[in-house]
């Protein structure tokens, strides 16, 4: 099962990634926990220069750098630990190419939906957690961190990666769960795990019926 976490900056998406695995590896599953863009080698070369602070990058060749470090994850890391029948986290995917670089940065959709699916090969999440969260409260808390890149956007930009990933759940509510992402850790934590273990019994359930 491939699960991904979604989001505007500082809504807590890493801490509740590192939760869940703990959460399935204590209930006995094989976890694998990755990121985006990074989570290989060269992932992880394309990640300094995307978010590096200053410098000129063009919106089109923004979008190709996080695809193509996705293509490498994807093919890398994802395939081969969803071929041996481990559940897959990943912090962010292909609905940030979505928000930030349609949304935010305002490139077609459509020729950006394209740059996704040649990349990941069709690859798709089976469930996605989108911690949503006011444009602002998310900046502020990222405020005292190192600022990437992209946290230096302005504000109507932040406001229009989200009005794009609320978007995308109301496209695809069956896959995206929307999480308030203002409530305390430890809840969130604990609705995301009861949803996940549910989603995991169902599969096992569809499985053995087959
Ligand atoms: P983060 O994962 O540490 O939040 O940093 C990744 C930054 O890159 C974040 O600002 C979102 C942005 N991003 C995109 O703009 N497009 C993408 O496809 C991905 C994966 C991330």
């Amino acid at each position: 099962m491939f699960i991904t976490f979604e989001g505007p900056e500082g809504a807590g998406k890493t801490t509740q990634v590192n939760l869940l695995a703990e959460a399935l590896r204590a209930d006995g599953r094989r976890v694998v926990a990755t990121h985006e863009p990074g989570g290989t080698v060269l992932g992880e070369d394309i990640r300094r220069i995307l978010l590096a602070p200053g410098g000129t990058i063009s919106p089109r060749a923004e979008a190709l750098l996080f695809v193509a470090a996705r293509s490498q994850l994807v093919d890398e890391v994802i395939r081969p630990a969803l071929a041996r029948g481990e559940i897959v986290l990943c912090d962010r995917f292909s609905d940030s190419t979505i928000a930030y670089q349609a949304g935010g940065r305002g490139l077609a959709r459509d020729a950006i939906e394209s740059l996704i699916t040649f990349a990941t090969g069709g690859l798709e999440p089976d469930l996605t957690f989108l911690l949503d969260l006011a444009a602002a409260a998310g900046l502020n808390r990222k405020h005292g961190g190192s600022q990437t890149r992209l946290d230096l956007e302005n504000l109507a930009f932040h406001e229009r990666v989200r009005v794009m990933y609320l978007d995308l759940a109301r496209r695809f509510p069956d896959r995206i769960v929307v999480i308030d992402a203002a409530r305390p850790i430890d809840d969130i934590a604990r609705q995301i795990q009861a949803i996940t273990r549910e989603r995991l019994a169902a599969r096992a359930g569809g499985e053995r019926s087959r």
